[in-house]
């Protein structure tokens, strides 16, 4: 029973991974056996992840990527072909958030999210897929979603079309590849100790604080290391049957 959730000697990226949720994703994949590309904007992000991961004896590679950028994304899917020499698993986790009432919303902060939480995850999930197809083998995808992706939270304009988009990609993606071995999943984390970069100003409101608190039947944000299962169930054989599913991991947030 435990080999269903084995990873060992499958090939893993997650992108976004050399802080928050993205690093706590990595780290518990490697923990499961998998060699993992951790990959971020800025390197160094990157590289602490991936000592974290080699420390604690678990197999990575660190490397800089900007998912908002289709070159970058096609960049990293090679270069994690060239140094492991395939690819089994990619989940796509990097984002930003921008948090604005939408009529003050701009263009530029619009393209932004839309480019990087939506766009930046058909890129690398487009070219991962091509890769698994000349590998013959199959492979997971797992988008990291939100739970602004089906209910409405104020100020997340951008962010929540982006995430509602992810939703439907993932689905597509998943009827269109099923029947040549890829599984496409998301997972939408609701409220998490980690905060977002651009949500930090937010969160410190003693108000929204008490918001996610009341709002959340379990009473308290998600540690990062509880995606940990969610996301190790998706990329593992325990998933063989599961495709084109929304998981939220919520603490009950959407079950209201
Ligand atoms: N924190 C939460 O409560 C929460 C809730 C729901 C969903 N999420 C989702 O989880 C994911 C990670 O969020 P987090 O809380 O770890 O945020 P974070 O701001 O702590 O970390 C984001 C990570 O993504 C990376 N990143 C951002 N833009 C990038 C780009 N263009 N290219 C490559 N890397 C890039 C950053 O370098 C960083 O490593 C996001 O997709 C977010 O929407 C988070």
């Amino acid at each position: 029973m435990s080999n269903l959730f084995d990873l060992t000697g499958k090939v893993a990226i997650v992108t976004g991974s050399g802080r928050g949720l993205g690093r706590a994703i990595a780290k518990g994949m490697a923990d499961a056996g998998a060699s993992m590309v951790v990959c971020s904007r800025t390197l160094s992000e990157a590289q602490d992840t991936a000592t974290e991961i080699a420390d604690a004896g678990g197999i990575s590679f660190a490397l800089q990527a900007d998912t908002g950028k289709r070159a970058s994304c096609e960049q990293l899917i090679a270069e994690t072909v060239a140094h492991f020499g395939k690819l089994d698993v990619l989940v796509n986790n990097a984002g930003i958030d921008i948090i604005e009432p939408a009529e003050d919303a701009s263009e530029e902060a619009w393209d932004e999210i839309l480019n990087i939480n939506l766009k930046g995850y058909f890129s690398c999930s487009q070219f991962a897929a091509r890769q698994m197809f000349k590998q013959g083998t199959g492979g997971s995808i797992a988008n990291n979603s939100s739970i602004a992706s089906g209910v409405g939270i104020a100020g997340l304009a951008a962010y929540a079309a982006a995430k509602g988009g992810v939703n439907q990609l993932t689905k597509v993606m998943a009827v269109e590849w099923a029947s040549r071995g890829i599984r496409v999943n998301a997972f939408a984390p609701g409220y998490f100790e980690n905060v977002m970069r651009g949500a930090t100003t937010e969160h410190q409101r003693p108000e929204k604080q008490q918001q996610v608190l009341n709002f959340t039947p379990m009473g308290r944000r998600g540690r990062p290391e509880e995606l940990v299962g969610p996301v190790v169930f998706l990329a593992s054989d325990a998933s063989s049957y599961v495709t084109g599913a929304v998981l939220f991991i919520d603490g009950g947030y959407t079950a209201q």
